[in-house]
């Protein structure tokens, strides 16, 4: 089968895309912009690790440009669309809207579009945790409202599920968004809490705590999130409407301090602090629930925290 993934050089990409390709019979067409919004050395050495696969092909692409993306699809038989190219980070967007605007509505459309004239049986793409916004029940549930996210960021991954939501209608096309909690991993992005974290421990600087540490997060180690994603592919919805939408967290939310002793313990070494009040744009509290995606796939265990960090930081310190 012929699977098309965006951001395939991505930290989430490189691991899917790397877990689709064990299965020999599966052709990946992995597109990436490489884009600078952090190091382009790890993207560069994911992809390196992805190419030893004789089932991979890379094209360096922006899902921005329509003609380019048409022009992959007419050169190949895709069933099966994975959109994960997207501008991601909360804090990013405060910034940098129309980066968002550009990245995650306008390509995701681009992708949506020609996953629909190109009558691809499955469209899967990224959504995000932060379209729950604050809310005063945990854990949360898909049924629950997503009409107040706090960041812009979250506003476009809103606007991507009820793109896909009309899609679905309209056009027929079976389409599934994951919500996605906090992922941590190895090949991680330099630009989420674990690599920062651990960078200024290493280094002796302070930690930049908003909401004076009190955030909890649902972290989900990568191998949780692409394990769910792979074994979706060959189920889309059915409904009549053949649309869904699945939270895929890590099953247990943490305090930060629980987080960051966790990192302490593996550097061996103690964190300082910088306590800074809420930044806007974040939510105060991640929990998912994770029945509806456990029923789908049957899925009964996740990687605790203690493990994941553990496994993190082989890579981490591989590096050195
Ligand atoms: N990592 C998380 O904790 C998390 C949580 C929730 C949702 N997500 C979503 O999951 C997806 C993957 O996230 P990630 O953590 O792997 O991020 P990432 O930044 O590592 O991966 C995204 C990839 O997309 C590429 N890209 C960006 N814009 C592009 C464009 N216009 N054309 C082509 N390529 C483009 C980037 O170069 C990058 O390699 C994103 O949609 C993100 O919003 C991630």
């Amino acid at each position: 089968m012929q699977i098309l993934v965006t951001g395939a050089a991505g930290f989430i990409g490189f691991h899917l895309v790397e877990k689709i390709l064990q299965n020999k019979k599966d052709f990946v067409v992995g597109i990436d912009n490489l884009n600078s919004y952090y190091d382009v050395k790890l993207k560069k050495n994911r992809l390196s690790i992805l190419k030893k696969y004789k089932n991979f092909r890379f094209k360096k692409i922006d899902i921005n440009n329509y003609k380019k993306v048409e022009k992959i699809f007419k050169e190949n038989k895709f069933k099966i669309v994975i959109n994960l190219a997207a501008q991601a980070g909360v804090r990013y967007s405060i910034e940098n809207p129309k980066n968002y605007f550009e990245n995650n509505i306008r390509g995701f459309f681009n992708i949506i579009d020609l996953s629909r004239h190109n009558k691809i049986k499955h469209f899967l793409y990224a959504s995000t945790s932060s379209v729950y916004g604050n809310q005063n029940k945990y854990p949360l549930k898909e049924s629950f409202s997503t009409d107040g996210p706090l960041s812009f960021y979250a506003a476009t991954k809103k606007c991507n599920e009820v793109i896909a939501h009309s899609y679905s209608n309209i056009y027929g096309i079976p389409s599934t968004g994951f919500r996605f909690f906090t992922v941590y991993g190895p090949y991680g992005r330099p630009d989420m809490a674990l690599f920062k974290f651990a960078t200024s421990i290493e280094n002796n600087k302070k930690i930049k705590l908003f909401n004076y540490g009190n955030h909890e997060r649902d972290f989900t180690y990568v191998s949780d999130i692409v394990d769910a994603v792979a074994a979706v592919i060959k189920k889309p919805p059915k409904k009549q409407i053949p649309y869904a939408v699945y939270n895929i967290g890590g099953n247990k939310s943490y305090k930060l301090k629980d987080f960051i002793f966790l990192i302490e313990k593996n550097l061996k070494k103690k964190a300082r602090f910088l306590k800074l009040p809420l930044q806007k744009g974040d939510v105060r509290k991640t929990q998912a629930s994770t029945s509806k995606i456990d029923k789908l796939i049957n899925k009964k265990e996740y990687i605790k925290l203690e493990k994941g960090i553990r496994n993190y930081f082989e890579w981490f310190n591989s590096k050195k």
